[in-house]
């Protein structure tokens, strides 16, 4: 952890900072931004609101885990289901706001060193929204800080079957399926194929608004994961709130099947 960076952080931050020890922070966070609709409602205002709120704790939160020195941190933003299930207009919406904080965010992810990245079926997005987030990523791509993965139209299953089709596709091109029946498949070339093969596996999923459930998020990667679930909802939350839940990782004991804890990281 550099000094410039943690100087970054609030008072209250650098108090929850300091009952933390920085060698066993997680290398990758995982987070399902739950409960804008309900926020929203709360107060009596339009679900939008409540998304438009939601970017503001993604800034909050974005900035305190790439200044504490956080290697990835993964957003769910828009699942599958999403896209499908909710109405028209809100979808639109959402496609909107991605625009509009893309373009914003630019020099907040230059100045804190973030670099951005996307998982999900990206192509099936429209292209405007495509030609934005392709623009935002050239521009972040020097930075050698956190690396920040949104999950856009992204589904867990819809992962694996492109990783499945992709291993066929690749055994085809390499001497037929014949090839693929004598070649094993383990967990390794599974995990080569997944949209997330750059980055280690999630050591702490946090999902707010109180939902108990993984929603289609990650669902390989999370395999041996610590699941730190908040009733804050999406708005409320933010660095401190990213700080506590990391407190909490921290009392964790990591078995990982086995009797004793393990101190390295999985991954
Ligand atoms: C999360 O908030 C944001 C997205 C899923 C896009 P919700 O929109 O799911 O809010 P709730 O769960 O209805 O409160
Ligand atoms: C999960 O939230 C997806 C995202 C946060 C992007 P949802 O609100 O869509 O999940 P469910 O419907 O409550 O499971
Ligand atoms: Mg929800």
């Amino acid at each position: 952890m550099r000094t410039k960076d943690i100087g970054r952080l609030s008072h209250k931050e650098r108090e929850i900072l300091s009952h933390l020890d920085a060698k066993r922070l997680p290398h990758h966070i995982a987070v399902i931004m739950d409960g804008n609709g309900r926020w929203a409602k709360k107060r009596h205002l339009p679900r939008i609101a409540g998304h438009k709120r939601g970017v503001e704790a993604v800034r909050s939160v974005a900035t305190t885990a790439a200044n504490i020195g956080i290697p990835s941190l993964t957003l769910y933003a828009f699942s599958v289901e999403n896209w499908k299930r909710r109405p028209k207009t809100e979808v639109t919406f959402l496609m909107t706001l991605l625009k509009t904080y893309l373009k914003q965010e630019v020099s907040t992810f230059n100045d804190n060193n973030i670099r951005l990245e996307y998982i999900g079926r990206i192509h099936e997005l429209p292209l405007d929204v495509q030609q934005v987030m392709n623009w935002a990523k050239d521009a972040t791509s020097q930075n050698t800080g956190m690396v920040m993965t949104l999950a856009l139209n992204y589904g867990s299953r819809s992962e694996l079957a492109d990783a499945f089709n992709a291993i066929v596709e690749a055994a085809a091109n390499n001497g037929g399926l014949e090839h693929l029946r004598k070649k094993a498949i383990d967990e390794e070339t599974i995990g080569k194929y997944l949209y997330t093969s750059h980055l280690p596996d999630p050591d702490l999923v946090i999902r707010t608004s109180g939902e108990m459930r993984l929603s289609n998020f990650l669902l390989w990667q999370l395999a041996y994961a610590e699941i730190y679930v908040t009733e804050t909802l999406w708005p409320d939350f933010d660095g401190k709130h990213l700080l506590t839940a990391i407190a909490d990782f921290q009392k964790r004991e990591r078995r990982f099947g086995g009797l004793v804890e393990k101190a390295e990281h999985s991954a």
